[in-house]
């Protein structure tokens, strides 16, 4: 029997492993961490995290092939493919802070996995990594081998928060990047049987190494490029009276173009966008290339621009000053569909307002109180190390209230942000939240899901991202 380990039961192991196991009954499929608790949640009837469909398969295979457990060296040792997907932050200080990868723990994972092993083994690239990382982690397993061949695969992961397991049942592709000599090429094959199981053999591309790491840069930074793009367009948009969605409809619709990933708002959160460009960044300077840094680093200025952009509106809409307002923050989470928070626009949103004195009261379907108060009290990057090596107790901040439903969040409100595109708030009834909340009542969508013209007829006044303004936000420019 084939035996899989993986080190990482994170956002991309947990869900990768177990849709492995659920195609391929014949593998054993063990996730490991060194997150005690992590492992725990995996093993109860609360997992970790939340993806739609995920609860079903992990309930399907656990027990049967798939495994999470802290036993690190003793299911490393014993497995034939070992996936690494442990977290690859950006650094935060010394050489290239603030742009670079840390590879603190992918370093130690790949001497762990050296340490241990007895037999050869396939290691593949599951985190995102700089390119050459691969040339990095042969050294350490080499240098350290006793004998033993290692095979490094890069085989990056295009899942989506919130659609991970429709991303992993049917993925537009999947990459597998090897060494070109005859032993690479047994290792690709080794791992392309594993998702031959489900996946379509013309989806299965093999690369060289340094091709399947840049890949996966690259198309993040397209995906994020497009994003800024659209959201570029939207400050024209404002400025001019043409209307972002229709715009964006009548680009889409050239088939060179196509109409995905073209909706303005008030900016792209998660953990990856920001921090693969800031890596791709860091690469291109590393290789003297200034100038294709610069273009890519637009990209992440551009979303920095709009999300003060809101804060600006909602301040300058609201006599030039939140102080001592209630602001009504409606979705925390960096996408619907998913609890994740990480890089999520709602924390510079939330952290302006709040500089502006603002008393906010947050609302959002999936994320704890305890998660958005670290948020707002972490410094930036701090989130993407392990939970538990960050700091303990971070400090709470008072002005901001969490609360279990929308009408609350809203109750006695000068404003309302809707910073998540959760269908939920398409439904809530303004009638009742505009009666209840101080007026002029302001409504800021910063995901455009509200219907604006109904929203104004109630008496609201309304602001939609890269839409014709409202009469009164055009007497109060946003001053960037
Ligand atoms: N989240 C996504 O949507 C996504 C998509 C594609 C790729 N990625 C990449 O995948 C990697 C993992 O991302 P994630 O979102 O799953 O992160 P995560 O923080 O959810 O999970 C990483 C896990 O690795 C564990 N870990 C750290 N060091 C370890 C070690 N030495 N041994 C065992 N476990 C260790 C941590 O405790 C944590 O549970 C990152 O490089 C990320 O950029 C993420």
């Amino acid at each position: 029997m084939v035996k899989i380990c993986c080190l990482g039961a994170g956002y991309v192991g947990g869900p990768t492993m177990a849709v492995i196991a659920l195609k391929c009954p014949s593998i054993e499929v063990v996730v490991v961490d060194i997150s005690q608790p992590r492992i725990a949640a995996w093993n109860s009837d609360t997992l970790p995290i939340y993806e739609p469909g995920l609860d079903e398969v992990v309930k399907e295979c656990r027990g049967r092939n798939l495994f999470f457990s802290t036993d690190l060296e003793k299911h490393v040792s014993e497995a034939d493919i070992i996936f690494v997907s442990v977290n690859t932050p950006t650094k935060t200080r010394g050489l290239g802070a603030g742009k670079a990868a840390d590879l603190t723990y992918w370093e130690s994972a790949a001497r762990m996995i050296a340490d241990v092993s007895k037999s050869d083994k396939i290691v593949v690239e599951k985190s995102t990594v700089p390119v050459k990382t691969a040339e990095a982690i042969e050294k350490i397993l080499m240098h350290n081998s006793k004998g033993i061949n290692f095979q490094i695969l890069s085989n990056p992961e295009f899942l989506a928060e919130g659609t991970a397991i429709k991303d992993l049942f049917n993925p537009d592709r999947v990459l597998i990047g090897g060494r070109e000599t005859p032993a690479g090429q047994k290792a690709i094959q080794a791992l392309s049987d594993v998702y031959a199981h489900w996946v379509p053999q013309d989806r299965i591309i093999a690369t060289n190494l340094w091709s399947a790491e840049l890949s996966k840069l690259a198309a993040n930074a397209f995906l994020a490029q497009r994003i800024s793009s659209v959201n570029a367009m939207s400050a024209l948009c404002e400025a001019t009276g043409a209307d972002v969605a229709e715009v964006a409809h009548a680009v889409g619709k050239d088939t060179r173009i196509g109409p995905k990933f073209l909706n303005a708002s008030v900016g792209f959160g998660g953990s990856c966008f920001q921090k693969d460009i800031l890596n791709l960044v860091y690469i291109c300077e590393c290789n003297g290339l200034p100038e294709v840094a610069n273009y890519w680093k637009q990209v992440i200025k551009i979303n920095d621009y709009q999300k003060n952009r809101f804060v600006n509106r909602v301040v300058s809409s609201m006599f030039n000053t939140v102080s001592g307002k209630k602001i009504a923050i409606l979705g925390f989470a960096f996408k619907k569909d998913t609890g994740d928070t990480r890089e999520t626009p709602a924390i510079d949103v939330c952290k302006g307002l709040l500089g502006d004195k603002a008393r906010i009261s947050i609302y959002d379907p999936q994320v704890t109180e305890d998660q958005i108060q670290r948020d707002l009290s972490l410094n930036k990057f701090e989130w993407d190390h392990p939970v538990h090596l960050q700091p303990m107790s971070p400090t709470t901040v008072k002005q901001a209230s969490v609360v279990w439903d929308a009408y609350s969040a809203t109750k006695d409100a000068h404003g309302i942000c809707i910073l998540t595109e959760w269908d939920e708030f398409r439904n809530l009834d303004f009638q009742k939240i505009f009666d209840n909340m101080q007026k002029p009542a302001f409504v800021f969508d910063g995901r455009n899901i509200v219907d604006a013209e109904k929203l104004r007829q109630i008496g609201f006044i309304v602001y939609s991202i890269g839409k014709p303004l409202d009469s009164w936000l055009k007497d109060m420019p946003a001053v960037a």
